[in-house]
């Protein structure tokens, strides 16, 4: 009989999960990424005894989060989903930049076996921090029968790496997934599921440069009042490959940021609409020159140029 696999790797990589304050009310003025995976597995006793196994790919506040250790995670992660006893990994991770990496490793990897991001709104040294918990219930889905895909799992909600976005600034329950929501909820260490798990084709871990510089350099530009061809001339010079707008309602943008976008996709970069607003997809009419996001956000469309830009090669 072919055994269970059991085992979970937890990938530390910083965050206020692993963040402390001098003072336990203080839930703003902390440091992330201050303590090792190992000792976040260690505040939860009802993780003892668990077949699991802790390695640190990095410690860092995911505002800093980059292409070297976005690489390196996703080595890690497909090198341990190999191992036939692993029943998923769980990465533990800042909640500022989870959406992008949650998003950037399905997209690599769109893997069989889960993946789970958690992560924390307040320090470990918080009066009611939430890591301990989100830990434990990311672990319950790493380990969950018929679980695939990429998610993140906080404040007891299961989201999918494609629709998870962050809601809130301060909030426990942070984090949401639109109009798709949650595929599941977790509760006393049971899954009750909702939808199907996250899926998509994956560029492939071996397809991502080790040299930084050869990764496309792709940036957001916003769409507000008062906006002009300036940010784009500036973008240009410094060579970007593509730039995705966060356009203004459908896919809306002011008409001196317009023109500049329309000559710089004439010129041969890669132009997308995506919307600012907080829920919906850019719906496109017929017509219109530059190409829109379809239901990505801007951060995940900008992911999505990049890859487009990695398959197809150096200029
Ligand atoms: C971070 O994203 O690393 C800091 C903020 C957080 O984890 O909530």
């Amino acid at each position: 009989m072919q055994k269970i696999a059991q085992t979970v790797v937890i990938l530390g990589t910083g965050g206020t999960i692993a963040g402390t304050a001098k003072d336990a009310a203080d839930n703003v003025g902390y440091t992330a990424a201050q303590i090792g995976v190992a000792q976040l597995l260690a505040a939860v006793p009802a993780l003892a005894g668990q077949a699991l196994e802790a390695e640190q790919v990095s410690q860092i506040d995911s505002k800093d989060m980059g292409f070297v250790i976005w690489r390196a995670l996703a080595l890690c992660v497909s090198q341990h989903l190999a191992r036939p006893e692993v029943a998923g990994v769980v990465v533990t991770h800042g909640t500022d930049t989870l959406e992008e990496t949650a998003y950037f490793l399905q997209r690599v990897l769109a893997p069989h076996k889960p993946v789970v991001l958690t992560a924390a709104m307040r320090p470990a040294t918080a009066l009611l921090a939430d890591g301990p918990q989100n830990l434990l219930d990311a672990v319950v889905v790493a380990r969950s029968q018929g679980a695939s895909g990429v998610v993140a799992v906080l404040a007891g909600e299961v989201h999918s790496a494609l629709d998870v976005r962050k809601t809130h600034t301060y909030r426990l329950a942070a984090f949401g997934s639109g109009d798709a929501g949650a595929i599941a909820q977790v509760e006393q260490g049971r899954l009750r599921r909702h939808r199907s798990w996250p899926q998509s084709e994956a560029l492939g871990v071996d397809r991502l440069p080790e040299d930084v510089a050869a990764w496309p350099r792709v940036e957001i530009v916003t769409s507000h009042a008062g906006s002009g061809a300036g940010i784009v001339t500036a973008l240009r010079r410094i060579g970007v490959q593509g730039i995705v707008a966060a356009c203004t309602g459908n896919g809306t943008l002011h008409h001196e940021l317009e023109a500049a976008l329309l000559e710089a996709q004439a010129a041969g970069l890669r132009i997308v609409r995506s919307s600012r607003c907080l829920g919906g997809a850019v719906i496109a009419s017929a017509g219109q020159a530059l190409p829109s996001a379809g239901a990505l956000t801007p951060v995940q469309a900008r992911i999505e140029m990049i890859l487009a830009l990695l398959e197809a090669g150096p200029r």
